[in-house]
């Protein structure tokens, strides 16, 4: 594989051609990840949308496939898209899709009908309807076939919402060992509505409950996820996680695709979110990214119950269709392990690289303290074009000597016309990306913007930055992770000089590591 045009992502996923949007069906099954992605096999924007595949051992190294779900009638005559949704191994065989002691693997998705049809089924669909329908494989994923003696298996959103059969979508599912069923859930998008759905069989479903609105509610709901995992410290306590997709209405400061999450309960019937994670009329949200770049986030079927790991697009609906790569647009997250913690009465999500992913990282390391970085600029080796970063700093109140941000300057030309800064404001206690002079910035207006998240020092008063910078992308996670923020940058590739920046003053104990990241694609 060549995986060496400009931009190209050296350790995130991204197709070798062609446009990818979501994650759609993570499953763990036999020692292999599957990666299942909204992908158009015949260009490089949104269209024919198809089931991309791509198989890995250790979430880091991947394999592109041959396309899973083909878009029906593709190329000529599309009849039939296949949206996002998810995917599981049906070990029990209740889909009775097994034969001669083969699992099934069963996939549930959105199916758009661009045009009026009858179905094989016998059931009518209109002009842009959304349903949800069902397909198995019995080769591990490497064929499938659509159910279309009943397909679409969810065929209409329920009284009273039928008519919101254009913006009902992307099914979620996964099996709720307590109750021996099997949950889906959908979103209705415009009405920041999920519906919660079970069955026997993963062919007939009956409603169980809705969830929202609550907390973020611009845009449309899209792409929920729901998973369950134990409280750090607290290994009993079990919580349940929902995070969705909205578009257009992120966090404070972007524009475009934006990610929450909620914390709850839920009895196999309904969703309770705790009282600390929803915020009264609508006033705040989690927020799972504060960056622009960080959508669709969904989680693996099949690993060990309570790990938990999630894929995200690395991309933002806003500016998606024109970032400046060729012939793929679209890269994926870095696979992130998630676990709860609890903070002041309130859980709140952590992320962390998950851990196999560590196997590209180089141990070949530019490691560097100091008891005080002098105000001003500070040079550094030149880390290259894809590296890891460990930084940390006393935080302080900012007064006449100490400085009011500092920031590590990456992916910089010689001159620092081109830079990309990720810091901390001491001030208003923010981390911040900003990507204003990243390099290529023309293809959209909103893109050269800078980003900002909450962040407080840890119980040793200091401040703690993870950041992973690849050819086309920089991924922030502050503190012990409760904090993330991830955001394309589009740098020439001679732009590798990299500095630290102390405003006003100086920054007391940094502690910096540099480790350069492999190539996953050699
Ligand atoms: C979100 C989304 C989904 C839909 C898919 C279509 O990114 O709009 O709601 O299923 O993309 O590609």
């Amino acid at each position: 594989l060549n995986y060496t045009e400009p931009y190209r992502p050296q350790y995130h996923f991204s197709p070798a051609e062609n446009w990818m949007n979501d994650p759609s069906g993570l499953l763990y099954y036999n020692g292999t990840y599957h990666l299942f992605f909204q992908y158009n096999p015949g260009g490089i924007e949104w269209g024919n949308m198809s089931w991309g595949h791509a198989t890995s051992r250790d979430l880091t190294h991947w394999e592109e496939r041959p396309v899973a779900l083909l878009a029906r009638g593709y190329p000529n005559n599309v009849t039939e898209m296949y949206f996002t949704g998810s995917a599981v191994a049906d070990v029990n065989n209740t889909s009775g899709f097994g034969v001669e002691g083969k699992i099934p693997l069963v996939a549930m998705y959105t199916s758009m009908y661009p045009v009026s049809q009858d179905l094989p089924s016998g059931k009518h669909v209109r002009t842009e309807q959304q349903s949800q329908s069902i397909a198995y494989s019995l080769d591990e994923g490497e064929t499938w076939t659509t159910y279309d003696a009943e397909n679409p298996v969810i065929e209409n959103p329920p009284s009273p919402y039928e008519a919101e059969f254009e913006n009902f979508r992307d099914p979620f599912v996964f099996w709720h060992d307590d109750t021996q069923k099997w949950i889906a859930v959908t979103t209705l998008a415009s009405l920041h509505k999920l519906l919660i759905w079970s069955s026997d069989n993963l062919k007939e479903w009956s409603l169980a409950s809705e969830f929202g609105p609550y907390n973020a509610v611009g845009g449309v709901w899209e792409c929920p996820n729901m998973l369950q995992m134990p409280i750090k410290g607290h290994p009993s306590a079990k919580k349940w996680v929902i995070v969705l997709g909205l578009n257009p209405g992120g966090p404070p400061g972007t524009v475009g695709s934006g990610t929450q999450y909620f914390i709850g309960d839920f009895n196999g019937t309904t969703f309770k979110a705790d009282p600390a994670s929803i915020y009264p009329d609508n006033k705040s949200a989690n927020w799972m990214d504060w960056g622009p770049d960080f959508y669709a986030a969904t989680s693996y079927n099949g690993l060990p119950s309570g790990d938990v790991v999630q894929i995200a697009w690395m991309n933002n609906w806003q500016y998606g269709v024109m970032i400046p790569t060729s012939p793929w647009r679209s890269a994926m997250s870095v696979p992130r392990q998630l676990s709860l913690k609890m903070v002041d009465e309130k859980v709140i999500l952590l992320q962390q690289p998950q851990r196999s992913w560590r196997s590209v990282v180089n141990n070949q390391t530019l490691k560097h303290s100091w008891k005080s970085v002098s105000k001003g600029s500070t040079r550094l080796d030149s880390p290259g074009e894809a590296f890891k970063i460990d930084l940390s700093f006393s935080d302080h109140d900012c007064n006449d000597s100490l400085a009011s941000t500092f920031a590590i300057v990456v992916r910089a030309s010689s001159d620092f016309e081109q830079e990309t800064l990720i810091g901390y404001n001491f001030t208003s206690k923010e981390l911040f990306v900003d990507r204003r002079n990243s390099g290529d910035v023309s293809f959209d207006k909103t893109f050269a913007s800078l980003y900002h998240a909450p962040l407080s020092a840890g119980a040793d008063k200091r401040i703690k930055l993870h950041i992973f910078v690849d050819w086309s992308s920089v991924e922030v996670l502050g503190g012990q992770g409760e904090v993330s923020l991830t955001a394309q940058i589009f740098p020439e590739g001679n732009s590798t000089e990299a500095r630290l920046v102390s405003m006003d003053g100086v920054t007391q104990d940094v502690r910096l590591q540099i480790n350069g990241m492999g190539s996953a694609w050699q």
